[in-house]
């Protein structure tokens, strides 16, 4: 069976991809799977060959981190990659092979948020993953809020808005946020991953001035209250509608109050105390964890049924990530977000489970032909 691996694309965690992308080609049974990888290049060229896994930058894991540690963001009027409108993607240099399945691994913008996905149905190939539908509504934070509230999933309240309301009703939606949530908030695009353009406001000052800030990087927002004690908890699932299973759990230990892109990717290698040594985790490469979470088994398996239930409500398929925040002072778990195509494919959560990195990407060949 031949699997597409489509990797790198235009989103900032192009260099996250190709980790996970190489770490997943390398996983792949080769008694079964022929993988065939295919680039996007930040241009949007399209490139395939096995000669991309011979490219010395991708070999350097230890190269490409450093690329990974070097990249900030940058809002899209000053260049920045995320947001840049260029001309319709392009096949470029080769052809693209002939294929029986595609095995998404790109995160973020144009990779995980249903817009590869949509080009793989127009063309009829069966692909890993989550459909157009669910890795839209997983990339939408208010989209995916909204489905979980509407089924008794617990997630932050919060007020949103688009930007052409900020202009108009600016002072009717600060009453909003200070009447609904009150301060500190934190303000998030609602449709970037990364921590991109993610900030706290303990006024109404400075709520304006880092509003203004995450519209140079998204067009709407959304704004929740800041919980103050906070442990972060993920949890990964397997399977589809039918049948899925979750991961061992790990914690996320982090330095700042949020989770911010440099604490993701900038941060120093190496791991306090109890993290795990697992190689390569993609876009957490840097972020310290610990696997399993120190947490009880009562709140363990509370977060593992809200996962499940997470997944299922989005109607997702693969392997997903789901991220938690819980409230230490209110003893509240709430669902933070899910990674549709999380970094390395969370297989680090898998292994302690008992399942393997090449079983993993077994399991998701065989759901996305079923
Ligand atoms: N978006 C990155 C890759 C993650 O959270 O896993
Ligand atoms: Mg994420």
């Amino acid at each position: 069976t031949k699997v597409g691996v489509f990797f790198g694309g235009i989103s900032v965690e192009h260099e996250v991809s190709v980790i996970s992308a190489l770490q997943t080609i390398d996983a792949m049974d080769d008694r079964r799977y022929e993988p065939v990888p295919i680039y996007m290049a930040k241009d949007r060229t399209w490139y395939t060959g096995g000669e991309l896994l011979d490219i010395e930058a991708y070999k350097d894991l230890d190269g490409l981190l450093q690329q990974v540690q070097s990249v900030t963001p940058v809002p899209a009027e000053n260049g920045g990659v995320m947001l840049q409108k260029k001309p319709v993607p392009k096949f470029g240099k080769r052809e693209v092979a002939h294929i029986d399945v595609a095995f998404p691994v790109l995160h973020g913008t144009f990779g995980e948020d249903g817009v590869l996905q949509g080009f793989f149905e127009l063309l009829n190939i069966p692909y890993a993953g989550c459909d157009v539908t669910s890795s839209a509504a997983g990339m939408d934070k208010i989209v995916m809020k909204q489905m979980l509230r509407d089924q008794e999933v617990p997630v932050l309240p919060d007020v949103w808005f688009y930007q052409h309301q900020w202009a108009g009703q600016q002072a009717s939606l600060q009453k909003k946020i200070e009447e609904k949530l009150g301060y500190p908030v934190i303000i998030k695009p609602a449709n970037l991953g990364s921590s991109v353009g993610i900030d706290v406001a303990r006024n109404r000052e400075s709520l304006d001035t880092v509003v203004e800030e995450a519209f140079s990087f998204a067009s709407k927002l959304v704004v929740e209250p800041l919980i103050s004690d906070l442990t972060e908890v993920n949890c990964s699932v397997l399977g589809d509608a039918e049948e899925m299973e979750t991961s061992e759990l790990e914690e996320v230990l982090k330095t700042e109050e949020i989770l911010s892109y440099a604490d993701k990717y900038q941060s120093g290698a190496g791991g306090k105390g109890d993290t795990s040594g697992t190689k390569g985790v993609g876009g957490m490469e840097n972020t310290d964890r610990v696997i399993p979470a120190p947490i009880d088994e009562k709140l363990a398996a509370e977060i593992r049924r809200l996962a499940k239930e997470t997944f299922r409500v989005l109607g997702c398929s693969g392997v997903s990530r789901v991220d938690f925040m819980i409230d230490k002072n209110e003893n509240q778990v709430y669902v933070n977000e899910i990674n549709t195509i999380p970094g390395s494919l969370s297989f680090y959560l898998w292994e302690p489970a008992g399942k393997d990195f090449t079983t993993l990407t077994h399991e998701m060949i065989q759901l996305a032909l079923k």
